[in-house]
C-alpha cells in the first residue's frame, strides 16, 4: 500500500509526526511519502519542526509559499496533482484545517484518490473564519475521519456524514506532546533576548496569530494593551508568529518580551511552565488543557469546545481579558482540567491500525 502524507504549516508538522512513526511499524506492508507544501518556510516555522519532531525531510517539497487564498490554495492544488500522478498513491492522508490540507484533499478527491483527513469534525460554526471552510469542505470529501473527541463525531453524524466513514481515535497533537516532553530543555537552556535566566520566576506565555485579532490594528493595539497590567506583575513572552510581526507597525510593545517563534521543544517547556498562557492558537488550547495550565484564549469561540468544559481553557475579549487575568492570578477563577478519552499518546496507533486494516478500500 502506498500513502501520500501532505504537510505545510506548523501545526500540521506536529500532527504528523506521530502517524508517520505509528505506520512505519507496518513498513514491509505500507511505502509513506512525505509531501511538504512550503505553506510555512521559515526555519523556526518549518525546518526546526522536523528536527525537533524526528521527521525525515519530505520527499518532496512544493515550495509555494505565502500568497491570498486564492493563490495559495491553487499552487497547493497544481502541485498536489504533480505528485499524485508521480505516485499513484492508495491513499491521501491530510492534517489539521490549514490552506495546504484543504488543497490536497479536494485535489485527492477529484482524482477518484482515497482521501484520510486526520482532526475530522472540529467546528467553530463561525464563517468568517478561514480554517472553518476548510474544514468543512475536507470532512466532506474525505473517506475515512479521524476524530479527535467525541464532541467532533457528533459534528458529523449531525452533517450526515456516514458513520462508517467516522472513526474517534483521539488527539494526535498530544501524542506529539506526550512523545516530546521528557525531550523539552530546561528553563535556564533557552535564550529569551531582554531576559535573565527564567527560573524559579513566575512568567505569562503568550501567541497570536489569528486574522480576526491581528489584521486589524485598531484590534491588535486593545488586546495588547489588554495585557500591560499583566506585564507589570511578570514578563509576558511573545514568541511571535511572522503574520502578527508583519502586522505590528508602530503599535507600542516595549512592555512584551518578542522572540522569533520558538521550536517545538522549547515552546514544550515554556508552555508546561507558565504561569498563565495567552492564545488564539487551536493546538494551544488542547496542549495548556492536558498540561493544566491555565489557558486564556482571545477569541469569541472555539472549535474545541471540550477544552472549555473538560480543560483549563477560558475565552476571553480585549474587555473581560483583564478582570479574567486577575481571577486566573488569584486562583480564584479556575478549576482543574478532567482526563479525555483517547488523549494518552496512542491516538495515531489507532490511525495506523485502521489504515492497515484496508477496511475503507470497499
Ligand atoms: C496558517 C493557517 C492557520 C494556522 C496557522 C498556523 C490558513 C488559511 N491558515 O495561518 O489556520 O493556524 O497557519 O501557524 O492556512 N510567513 C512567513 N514565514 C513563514 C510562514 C508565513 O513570513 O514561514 C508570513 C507570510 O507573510 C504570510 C503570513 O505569514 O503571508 C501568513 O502565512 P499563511 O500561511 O498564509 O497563514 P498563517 O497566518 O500562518
Ligand atoms: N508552537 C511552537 N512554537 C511557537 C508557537 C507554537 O512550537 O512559537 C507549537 C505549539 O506547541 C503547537 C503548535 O505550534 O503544537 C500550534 O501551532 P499554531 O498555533 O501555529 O497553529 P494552530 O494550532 O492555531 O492551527
Amino acid at each position: 500500500m502506498k500513502v501520500i502524507h501532505v504537510v505545510g504549516a506548523r501545526p500540521n508538522f506536529v500532527k504528523i509526526a506521530p502517524v508517520i512513526t505509528a505506520l512505519n511499524k507496518f513498513k514491509n506492508d505500507l511505502n509513506q511519502i512525505l509531501v511538504h507544501t512550503g505553506q510555512h518556510y521559515d526555519q523556526n516555522m518549518s525546518g526546526i519542526f522536523f528536527k525537533d519532531l524526528s521527521i525525515n525531510q519530505a520527499n518532496d517539497y512544493l515550495g509555494i509559499g505565502a500568497g491570498t487564498h486564492a493563490e495559495q490554495t491553487s499552487a497547493v492544488m497544481v502541485g498536489c496533482e504533480q505528485m499524485f500522478k508521480k505516485y499513484n498513491p492508495d491513499l491521501v492522508v491530510v492534517v489539521g484545517d490549514v490552506n495546504s490540507t484543504l488543497a490536497a484533499a479536494v485535489t485527492a478527491a477529484k482524482m477518484g484518490i482515497k482521501l484520510a483527513h486526520v482532526e475530522s469534525g472540529l467546528r467553530s460554526y463561525d464563517r468568517s473564519m478561514p480554517e472553518e471552510h476548510n474544514r468543512v469542505v475536507t470532512d466532506h470529501l474525505s473517506d475515512i475521519l479521524f476524530t479527535p473527541s467525541e464532541d467532533a463525531s457528533i459534528n458529523l453524524d449531525r452533517e450526515g456524514i456516514a458513520k462508517h466513514r467516522v472513526h474517534f481515535v483521539g488527539n494526535v497533537m498530544i501524542d506529539s506532546l506526550m512523545n516530546e516532553l521528557p525531550n523539552r530543555p530546561e528553563l535556564n537552556e533557552i535564550e529569551i533576548p531582554g531576559l535573565k535566566s527564567l527560573k524559579n520566576e513566575s512568567y505569562a506565555l503568550l501567541t497570536l496569530h489569528r486574522p480576526s485579532n491581528v489584521d486589524n490594528p485598531g484590534v491588535i493595539y486593545e488586546i495588547l494593551r489588554a495585557l500591560k497590567p499583566l506585564s507589570d506583575e511578570m514578563p509576558v513572552i511573545f514568541p511571535i508568529h511572522p503574520r502578527t510581526r508583519n502586522r505590528l507597525g508602530n503599535i507600542d510593545t516595549k512592555y512584551l518580551t518578542i522572540c522569533e517563534p520558538l521550536g517545538y521543544r522549547e515552546f514544550l517547556s515554556l508552555e508546561s511552565q507558565a504561569r498563565l498562557v495567552l492564545t488564539d492558537s487551536g493546538g494551544i488550547q488542547e496542549e495548556t488543557t492536558f498540561l493544566g495550565v491555565p489557558c486564556i484564549t482571545i477569541r469569541e469561540n472555539t472549535e474545541r469546545p471540550i477544552t472549555l468544559t473538560h480543560g483549563t481553557n477560558i475565552l476571553a475579549n480585549p474587555k473581560n481579558l483583564p478582570g479574567i487575568i486577575r481571577d486566573i492570578l488569584s486562583n480564584s477563577h479556575y478549576d482543574k482540567p478532567t482526563k479525555i478519552k483517547y488523549w494518552d499518546g496512542k491516538a495515531a496507533k489507532r490511525i495506523a491500525d485502521i489504515i492497515v486494516s484496508r477496511e475503507w478500500m470497499n
